[in-house]
């Protein structure tokens, strides 16, 4: 039992998906895992583990935002023993190249977050992902067909930003894509000697105004649990 999650020691796996959404996790669970059982509703923040072709795995919401995402996984890291960690979860689309229903994987998380800037003094810190889990998801994307892009994200503070253009800055230095959480989870991966990676789905576009179809979103969705589950159990 940690301040959060209200698991025994032993009941996560060491290796888990994150999505932002807690129904998504149990969505994920009753999909994918064989006898999934759940370890968590402290705040209906749902979490599961089960088995995937007899490898154990576990899936947790994490909420939206660094300050929700830090909590989860700072006590799946220091109480749980997780090793590695894939965030599924969706972002918006900031560059021309990158299309809406396309798949982003993470291999940078630059920030307008002071969380880093707090946490090293000033200094500026380079939030990455693990080569390994990215090579393996992108490994799977291409056998299983889909456009993947790997390349620089931004993890940021503001859905609702001040200046709406502020993402061009980002878009001019090659970020492809905004969403609100992989540059901690990246940093505290850094941090415990773990792993972790994002898979990301395009679900809206900054400079077209695109964006997906519900309905189109749940198959997409189902496209990018497979690479999750293909990368962390790699
Ligand atoms: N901004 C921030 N986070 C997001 C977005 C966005 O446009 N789309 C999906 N996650």
């Amino acid at each position: 039992m940690s301040i959060h999650i209200a698991a025994a020691k032993g009941d996560i796996a060491e290796s888990i998906l994150l999505p932002g959404d807690p129904l998504r996790a149990k969505f994920i669970a009753e999909n994918w895992f064989e006898e999934p059982v759940r370890f968590n509703e402290i705040r209906n923040m749902f979490g599961y583990t089960g088995r995937y072709r007899g490898a154990r795995v576990s899936v947790m919401g994490t909420g939206m935002g660094m300050p929700s995402l830090s909590i989860y996984v700072n006590e799946l890291l220091r109480e749980y023993g997780v090793r590695r960690l894939v965030r599924v979860g969706t972002c918006g689309g900031l560059t021309e190249k990158v299309k809406v229903r396309d798949v982003v994987l993470g291999m940078s998380a630059s920030t307008d977050s002071a969380v880093n800037k707090v946490r090293f003094a000033g200094m500026d810190y380079a939030p990455t992902a693990s080569f390994h889990l990215l090579s393996a998801a992108y490994e799977a994307a291409k056998t299983a067909g889909l456009s993947a892009h790997v390349g620089p994200i931004v993890s940021s503070d503001s859905f609702y930003t001040e200046d709406p253009d502020q993402w061009k800055l980002w878009a001019r230095f090659g970020v492809l894509a905004v969403e609100m959480e992989s540059a901690e989870l990246y940093t505290l991966a850094a941090k415990f000697g773990a792993e972790a990676l994002a898979i990301l789905t395009v679900s809206d576009h900054l400079v077209s105004g695109e964006a997906t179809p519900a309905a189109e979103r749940e198959t997409r969705f189902k496209a990018m649990v497979e690479l999750g589950i293909a990368s962390v159990l790699s």
